[in-house]
């Protein structure tokens, strides 16, 4: 099932080119993963499968209804604010509509405690977020946007900031969870999961075309 179709899509901020003539489509069960040089467009290509920047010209078709769930490269937010590591991750689950009131309920926090466990931020639950260190918090807002049960998870380098251990246990999180959910994935990584199906290289100076998918 096809759920987002790049089709001829350029990109320019005021006389910037940003994306240049790219065809993508991203099916249901797709692991894709995409590398380029810095400034090649990769933030801006995930920042239109969110809606948040419109193309200058070409089309883009989305499954209606898709949930994503978005980790951006640089998250702008007060690291003062007093508030513990596993609550910013269950925030994530707070996206349930019209309720003005959520009681977590025991399979909830039993979700969230295994996430948690995979990345390893479990030992520092009841901490909070302003002494995290950039690969911490980088993990904690990752667990928060697969909590919010997401068919489309979109990562702008999620291992950018973590150590090799660290990486190896989210690239082995994401293999796990791309059997039950979409992902889009800018890395700069090298080793690249075997579960990734489709490789995509974003750089204004090739086309880009990547149509084949496993479902
Ligand atoms: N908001 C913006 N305003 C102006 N230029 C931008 C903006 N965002 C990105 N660019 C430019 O677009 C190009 C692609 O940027 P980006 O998508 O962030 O690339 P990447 O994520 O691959 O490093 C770069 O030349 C960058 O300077
Ligand atoms: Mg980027």
């Amino acid at each position: 099932m096809e759920l987002i179709h790049f089709k001829n899509i350029n990109m320019f901020y005021q006389n910037i080119c940003a994306l240049r003539d790219v065809n993508l489509t991203i099916k249901k069960g797709d692991y894709v993963n995409i590398t380029g040089p810095n400034g090649g467009g990769k933030t801006t290509l995930l920042k239109m499968i969110t809606g948040m920047v419109k193309p200058s010209s070409g089309n883009i078709s989305m499954k209606k209804d898709l949930k994503i769930g978005y980790v951006p490269q640089h998250t702008l937010f007060d690291r003062w604010f007093p508030i513990k590591v596993k609550d910013v991750a269950m925030m994530g689950m707070l996206n349930k509509p019209k309720k003005y009131f959520h009681q977590f309920t025991e399979e909830e926090v039993k979700k969230t405690e295994e996430v948690m466990d995979c990345l390893n931020i479990l030992t520092i639950q009841d901490a909070q977020i302003t002494g995290l260190s950039g690969g911490q918090l980088q993990k904690v807002l990752f667990a928060r946007a697969v909590l919010t049960n997401p068919d489309l998870l979109v990562l702008d380098e999620p291992t950018s900031n973590l150590d090799s251990e660290s990486k190896d246990m989210m690239n082995t999180y994401l293999d796990k969870i791309s059997k039950e959910v979409t992902i889009v994935k800018v890395t700069h990584e090298e080793n690249i999961s075997g579960s990734v199906n489709k490789r995509v290289y974003v750089s204004q100076d090739v086309k880009v075309n990547a149509a084949a998918g496993r479902k």
